[in-house]
């Protein structure tokens, strides 16, 4: 077949040249995107009278049935032709003869596929939005339950303070919450127009590329048309911020496989979401979190992979820049699989209620509440400090628990100590009074919980 470059050519293109250089097995998935560019920038071409407005309706319908049969299968897709821009144009070619060739009229593939990109990963980038936020819902869901579930909270992974397992939950939704405004953000610097560049440097044709912005719904122009074609911080921050994504979500995955151990014992995963050894009869393993956490590899590599390709690249457009889609595409089919399972199992996780609370309470994890209150008696926090600690010490020397220390051996410790220290050291009287902005007590969750769902989720 015929290339659309062949002109300066005496002879044809080896076939390994072909199998190498080619993107059309991975970049087709972006067929629907440069239609669309297509189709805005040859209405621009008209409405410039570059091309005739007959001419341009032509072209717009060959490249609707051109869509039409992609949709359907129907369509071939070429090696020879090499990318998804040649294979389009050349099929435009072929469906309503010379004419076709006028659609690369004031137009380059490197801005086209700049443009291709931008186009998809905008679409991309506002579902990955929507199905963080179908987590955040989740999580909101469990934390409404349990606003005054007990549980143990860690420092160290030793046993720290006792928490309310909605604060637990909400500290999840605050990483996402992140996830989300930094995605939001990175969508502004996708959502540039890069077409009008052409191969470099501009044209000589009287374009209009405001009009094809507007055409395709893009916020800003980009200003330097040798940025335009040369320019991939877009994939690497939307990489990176996805890989922040991974990372939190391969934590929470880490948390929920402890969890789910015979060890703590504190949820469990239901039957549907874990799966069976084959040789260990009465196993249940959490490989779907496994794997979660496992993916996370993937996408680290990915951005060392689209760093590396970038790094030692001199302006403007190189071949090299071909190899971000797979990267970009690994990157976006993976984190949309993870959102969407681990949303579904966390919706189907059964937390063990009175194991959680029965842990928080081990571990002198009052001990805090108890310098707490001498601090209100007026002692100095590092005092108050040591003071506790001595009264730990004589706990675990004594094989008591802080509770249980008659009156007479506080005051031992500390002449302010008062009957209603007992008040003081239990589980819910210490997690009801830490109402501090941001802390762990039902009322401060409720109200994290109401502020999460009446201002931002109605700003995002
Ligand atoms: N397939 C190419 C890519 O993905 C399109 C741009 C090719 N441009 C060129 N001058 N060879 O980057």
């Amino acid at each position: 077949m015929k290339k659309l470059w062949s002109g300066r050519f005496n002879a044809a293109t080896a076939l390994s040249v072909e199998e190498f250089t080619e993107s059309i097995s991975f970049d087709q998935r972006l067929w629907r995107y440069d239609i669309e560019g297509s189709i805005a920038h040859t209405k621009m071409l008209a409405h410039q009278g570059i091309i005739s407005h007959k001419d341009a309706e032509d072209i717009i319908e060959g490249l609707n049935s051109i869509a039409r049969d992609i949709e359907t299968g129907a369509f071939v897709f070429k090696q020879e032709l090499e990318d998804i821009h040649m294979n389009i144009e050349s099929a435009l070619i072929h469906r309503i003869g010379d004419v076709g060739g006028k659609v690369h009229t004031a137009r380059s593939r490197n801005d086209q596929v700049a443009l291709d990109l931008r186009l998809y990963l905008r679409h991309e980038t506002s579902l990955i939005i929507n199905l963080l936020k179908d987590l955040q819902d989740v999580l909101i869901d469990i934390a409404k339950i349990h606003t005054r579930t007990i549980m143990p909270g860690y420092t160290h992974l030793q046993r720290a303070q006792p928490v309310t397992l909605a604060h637990y939950m909400l500290a999840y939704l605050e990483m996402f919450k992140r996830d989300i405004e930094r995605l939001r953000d990175v969508y502004k610097r996708i959502n540039t127009m890069p077409l009008g560049a052409c191969a470099l440097a501009g044209t000589t044709l009287n374009t209009d590329r405001a009009y094809t912005a507007e055409l395709l719904g893009f916020d800003r122009i980009s200003e330097n048309s040798i940025d335009a074609v040369s320019d991939r911080d877009f994939v690497i921050e939307f990489i990176s911020d996805v890989s922040i994504i991974m990372m939190h979500l391969s934590r929470m995955a880490e948390e929920l496989i402890l969890w789910a151990t015979e060890e703590f014992s504190f949820i469990k995963l239901s039957d549907a979401f874990t799966t069976g050894s084959s040789i260990m009869p009465q196993k249940k393993n959490p490989d779907v979190l496994e794997l979660i956490r496992g993916k996370t590899g993937k996408i680290y590599g990915a951005l060392i992979n689209i760093l590396t390709t970038m790094k030692g690249l001199p302006l403007a457009y190189n071949r090299d820049m071909q190899e971000d889609k797979t990267p970009l595409f690994e990157v976006i089919d993976t984190i949309k699989a993870v959102l969407s399972i681990l949303t579904e199992l966390l919706g189907s996780v059964t937390f063990n209620v009175e194991r959680l609370l029965n842990t928080a309470g081990s571990g002198y994890s009052l001990a805090t509440d108890l310098a707490e209150y001498l601090v209100k008696k007026g002692i100095p926090f590092r005092n108050a400090h040591e003071i506790t600690g001595r009264v730990v010490r004589y706990c675990i020397d004594n094989n008591a628990e802080l509770e249980s220390l008659s009156l007479d051996i506080y005051k031992e410790f500390s002449s302010v100590i008062g009957e209603d220290i007992y008040h003081k050291l239990t589980l819910s009287a210490s997690v009801t009074a830490r109402t501090s902005l941001g802390g762990t007590s039902p009322t401060e969750v409720e109200r994290q919980i109401k502020n999460f769902l009446r201002d931002y989720r109605n700003k995002i």
